[in-house]
């Protein structure tokens, strides 16, 4: 099929180089001149294991292309993808300009029957505007369909979450628009969920929602395990077996966070408010995350007695591993708080750097790798949970610290076997 993709981020750059990878004729469009000519230079601009070779095998297949001009991109294609970004505005809603200046585009520059498919996460009854705004700006009296496909890909696993959905969601409202996508997403043969357009833009908000409860709740019970003393690792496997249940998201810690959690529960409880049911359950959800924040601050200075001129070695500053991104990472929340209470801090991460040093420039000292990190160190705070954070050589480590002080934000080493080593140790809810 001839499919346009609008907006390069990281749902759009995603899905359009996996479409193209089973077999379709794909054009990415994006405003953005300089990001179209950097991904012409096979330049991807974000880090997502596998996709630059993605990319490139696609291009040279004549699969994949790239344009900033979204008018021809529009007219050439059967079915339009709008991923353009929706960013929460002051009060927690989503900013929909970038989805009504695509909408009106694609009125605009249609000539022939449309599929005109929403992938960003909206809130429920955004497809009703574009499909009243193409109705209004179109010139032509051509037919077209709206329908909604909310996309579940998470980042560093993205390719893979593409290619081997648990399940697709489709809303639509005909059954050629129900016929079309079915065909697109039949070489995935996953189960295909087929619902009204409202129903799966809700199914988006609650999946995100309930995953961000089930963090939230694990990390409420943590607080109740060190209150108790006991692990809540334990726990969570305890109660993770029941399958209704599930282990997944029940990694206690020092919180979500990245482009999606947070910025959709926002947009959630702004949605559920205006409808006249706030879901006041979600503003816990938030509470509480932004609690474990705090929570590892005050754990730190529990170790140390007073911050000021103490160094704090942060080990990992993506919001999780296998990715560069910081977007609501809680370590840079972590890591201001610390500076405000006057400690110094040296920060190393395999990939966040240079997006950390445009966030905080030289508030913090970077570091070549973990061990310069807690090169004088007072406290080595585990933000990230990367593969060669759980590989220490931890004689080592204790030799070039100034004190053998850990904090365990991900829960991801063994406590007593910290303890045997000499380490002062705090996890998250580890008793
Ligand atoms: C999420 C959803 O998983 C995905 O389906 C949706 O399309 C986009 O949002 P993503 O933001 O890429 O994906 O990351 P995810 O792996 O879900 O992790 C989100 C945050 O939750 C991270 O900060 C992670 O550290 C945290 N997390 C995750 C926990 O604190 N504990 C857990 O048990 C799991």
């Amino acid at each position: 099929m001839k499919l346009a993709i609008i907006g390069t981020g990281y749902v759009g750059l995603v899905t359009g180089t996996c479409f193209a990878d089973l077999g379709n004729e794909v054009v990415c469009a994006d405003n953005d001149e300089k990001k179209i000519e950097s991904l012409n230079n096979d330049d991807i601009p974000i880090y997502e294991p596998g996709l630059e070779e993605l990319v490139r095998k696609n291009r040279r297949n004549n699969r994949l292309s790239f344009t900033a001009d979204i008018k021809e991109a529009v007219k050439a294609a059967e079915v339009i993808f709008i991923c353009v970004g929706t960013p929460p505005r002051e009060d927690g809603s989503a900013d929909l300009t970038g989805i009504e200046k695509v909408s009106r585009v694609i009125a605009e520059n249609m000539d022939s029957y449309k599929l005109i498919v929403e992938k960003s996460t909206v809130p429920v009854e955004t497809n009703r505007w574009v499909k009243d705004t193409i109705n209004m700006f179109g010139k032509n009296s051509n037919k077209f369909d709206i329908a909604s496909n909310p996309e579940f890909l998470r980042e560093s696993t993205a390719i893979e979450d593409f290619m081997n959905p648990d399940r697709v969601v489709i809303g639509v409202e005909s059954e050629k628009a129900e016929k079309i996508l079915r065909e697109l997403y039949e070489p995935l043969r996953t189960k295909i969920v087929v619902t009204n357009i409202k129903g799966a833009e809700l199914i988006k908000h609650a999946s995100n929602s309930f995953l961000a409860t089930k963090i939230s709740f694990i990390n409420a019970i943590s607080n109740i395990c060190d209150k108790v003393g006991t692990d809540v690792n334990a726990v969570a496997e305890g109660i993770g077996l029941d399958p209704r249940i599930n282990r997944r998201f029940l990694g206690a810690g020092i919180g979500f966070g990245g482009s999606c959690f947070p910025k959709d529960l926002k947009a959630f409880i702004h949605i559920s408010e205006r409808l006249g049911y706030p879901f006041d359950m979600l503003k816990e959800v938030q509470k509480i995350n932004e609690m474990q924040k705090e929570l590892a601050v005050s754990k730190i200075t529990d170790m140390l007695w007073n911050l000021p001129d103490k160094i704090i070695g942060i080990w990992g500053l993506a919001f999780k591993p296998n990715t560069d991104d910081i977007r609501s990472a809680p370590s840079i929340d972590i890591i201001r708080r610390l500076i405000a209470a006057g400690a110094k801090i040296k920060a190393f991460d395999p990939a966040a750097m240079e997006k950390t040093r445009a966030e905080l420039g030289d508030r913090i000292i970077y570091c070549k790798d973990a061990y310069d990190a807690a090169r004088d160190a007072d406290c080595v705070a585990l933000m990230t949970e990367w593969n060669e954070f759980k590989e220490i050589d931890w004689q080592r480590l204790k030799s070039v610290m100034r004190q053998p002080v850990i904090l365990d934000g991900r829960n991801i080493y063994d406590p007593e076997k910290m303890k045997d080593m000499g380490f002062r140790y705090a996890g998250i809810g580890r008793g």
